[in-house]
């Protein structure tokens, strides 16, 4: 019998929910990167907070990811990793986020001499905080760039070995023209061979043939974004059939220009053709929202009533990696919820 009968604000605010599909180094807010080039004397082209925010204009992908590696550069120390990512938990907490699995990138950290010690140490530290302070559920996805080679990502595999324990999948992000799936073919098979699960973003600027790719050449659990595919009716079909997970991410594809307004956002045709949508966040601090104002942005904008955002909380749990228990505990709560 629900329990709760909330608004949709409310309904928006109270469920717990899952997020599946955030960068880490996108948290990043202005107040902190302006305060981490103070500490490392790090030149930035913006002298205040403001100008950082107005500088995020994006008209692409690649407009954004050059801000985004730059805003990266500050991240020099082993604090500096732990105070972006327990600013981020904290987050979580507030938005009933009880269970989230982070990209992060290493090569935009070892590229620039930074080793795995300093910013695992950093990750892993707030993780282990906020699970015992609050029992906050946490995962790490290593995610390849893939505008570099394939000989790069199979060493930062290498790289990775002592902290395979720490990590459950692989990613594949970065700039997606011109830098299909395919690419990383033999990586994505060594990372299975150790046991690692798999994602890529497929489908965000990039066809539907890069989506096939991400499924067929590196054998994907989820494909982030993957809003491409409704161009394809075949894809869709066997999207819906493997109930393959879209991480699917609204204010991110409106800044980035994948769609002009979130009233021409596709994530409602998408859950009613059957595919399994989740709504995420991408880079909050880059794309004006965390999770919940991405849900609040959707029902602002579209006929999304409290059924569908039952349904896509449920599939947040449902597309993770958490056990068949967890899920099925979570699952139980959004159930207690009433969508009247
Ligand atoms: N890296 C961080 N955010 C990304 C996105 N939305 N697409 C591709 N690479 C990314
Ligand atoms: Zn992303």
């Amino acid at each position: 019998m629900p329990v709760h009968n909330l608004s949709t604000a409310n309904l928006i605010n109270s469920l717990p929910k899952a997020e599946l599909h955030l960068h880490i180094e996108g948290t990043l807010e202005p107040e902190l990167m302006m305060a981490l080039a103070a500490k490392h004397q790090v030149t930035l082209p913006y002298s205040t907070i403001d100008d950082v925010r107005l500088a995020y204009n994006f008209d692409n992908l690649q407009s954004f990811l050059d801000l985004y590696y730059l805003g990266a550069s500050v991240l020099r120390d082993e604090d500096d990793f732990y105070r972006l990512m327990w600013d981020y938990l904290c987050k979580c907490k507030e938005e009933n986020v009880v269970h989230v699995e982070m990209m992060f990138d290493p090569q935009t950290h070892t590229e620039r001499g930074i080793d795995f010690a300093v910013f695992m140490a950093g990750f892993t530290r707030a993780m282990a905080q906020a699970e015992k302070e609050w029992g906050q559920s946490s995962l790490l996805i290593m995610s390849f760039l893939r505008h570099l080679s394939e000989r790069n990502a199979f060493d930062t595999l290498t790289a990775a070995a002592p902290y395979l324990p720490m990590i459950t999948a692989v990613g594949l992000d970065s700039s997606e023209l011109g830098n299909p799936p395919e690419k990383f073919t033999r990586v994505f098979a060594k990372a299975k061979e150790l046991g690692l699960m798999r994602v890529a973003h497929a489908g965000e600027e990039g066809p539907p043939e890069y989506i096939w790719s991400a499924l067929h050449d590196l054998d994907v659990h989820r494909i982030d974004h993957g809003v491409r595919s409704v161009e394809d009716g075949a894809l869709m079909k066997e999207l819906v059939s493997r109930q393959m997970p879209l991480t699917v991410c609204p204010l991110s594809n409106i800044k980035l220009c994948v769609f002009d307004h979130m009233n021409e956002h596709n994530l409602l045709t998408l859950l009613e053709h059957g595919l399994m949508v989740t709504v995420n966040a991408d880079d909050p601090s880059y794309f004006g929202g965390y999770l919940n104002d991405n849900y609040h942005a959707l029902a602002a904008h579209l006929p999304i009533n409290k059924q569908h955002i039952k349904t896509l909380a449920s599939n947040s749990f449902k597309a993770s990696f958490l056990s068949e228990e967890k899920k099925s505990h979570w699952l139980n709560q959004i159930s207690n919820f009433d969508a009247d």
